[in-house]
């Protein structure tokens, strides 16, 4: 069960979320470590597990909708969409929903909706540096990454390489996926990649999404 504090207090605490939008302004990019409670990434841990160990897992491609295809030579996980099914999830969303509110407050964004899924990188598996709003979609405003994996190895690989936005060869963070860590960037701007694990690797990765509505289609279709 989840402890009656976490459900009282601010998920996500106000100085966090006051770093996350001066960073996002000055460099287009945080991470840090303890920023998710060490409770709520133990049950997500679990139920990612329990998923991996399951069958529940969906192989991830890249491209939307009749452009989605498989390239494991680009992308290794395999994921879940985030579907409220458990508290964990709930309380997770819910704390996205402080931060985009938040985000929305500081920074004038216009975001309007979350998306978010497990993904379960085994051991080999990495994904190759690429910027995650998708070709004339730009309805990827904001994107997240939480970490889930309790006593990542200092040997463990799996790190998320954040680039710079122009200088776009030149490393600007190595992010350890370790249990609490939480990054946010820029979605259209901030190129990264996830170098290869050696350990079976857990994150939620997710995005905030202005709506776009392009040629009269609204962005997504379905
Ligand atoms: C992604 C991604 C990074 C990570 O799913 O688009 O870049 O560290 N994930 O899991
Ligand atoms: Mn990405």
């Amino acid at each position: 069960m989840m402890s009656p504090s976490l459900l009282a207090a601010p998920l996500l605490d106000p100085t966090t979320i006051n770093r996350i939008v001066d960073a996002l302004v000055e460099q287009g990019w945080f991470a840090d470590s303890e920023v998710l409670d060490p409770g709520l990434c133990q049950q997500l841990y679990a139920e990612i597990c329990h998923l991996a160990d399951h069958d529940g897992l969906e192989a991830a491609g890249i491209g939307r909708g009749t452009h989605h295809h498989l390239r494991k030579d680009i992308r290794g996980d395999a994921i879940h969409w985030l579907d409220r099914e458990s508290q964990a999830q709930r309380i997770y969303l819910a704390s996205m929903a402080e931060l985009q509110e938040s985000l929305n407050q500081a920074l004038f964004l216009g975001l309007f909706e979350y998306e978010a899924h497990f993904a379960h990188y085994p051991p080999g598996a990495f994904y190759q540096r690429h910027l995650d709003s998708f070709r004339g979609r730009a309805n990827r405003v904001i994107s997240t990454v939480g970490y889930l994996n309790p006593d990542w190895p200092a040997d463990g690989g799996g790190e998320m390489v954040i680039y710079h936005p122009e200088a776009t060869d030149q490393e600007v963070a190595r992010v350890v996926p370790q249990a609490g860590t939480f990054a946010c960037f820029l979605s259209e701007t901030i190129p990264h990649e996830v170098l290869p694990t050696r350990r079976p690797r857990t994150s939620i990765a997710g995005w905030f999404r202005r709506n776009a509505s392009l040629g009269g289609v609204l962005d997504p279709a379905s």
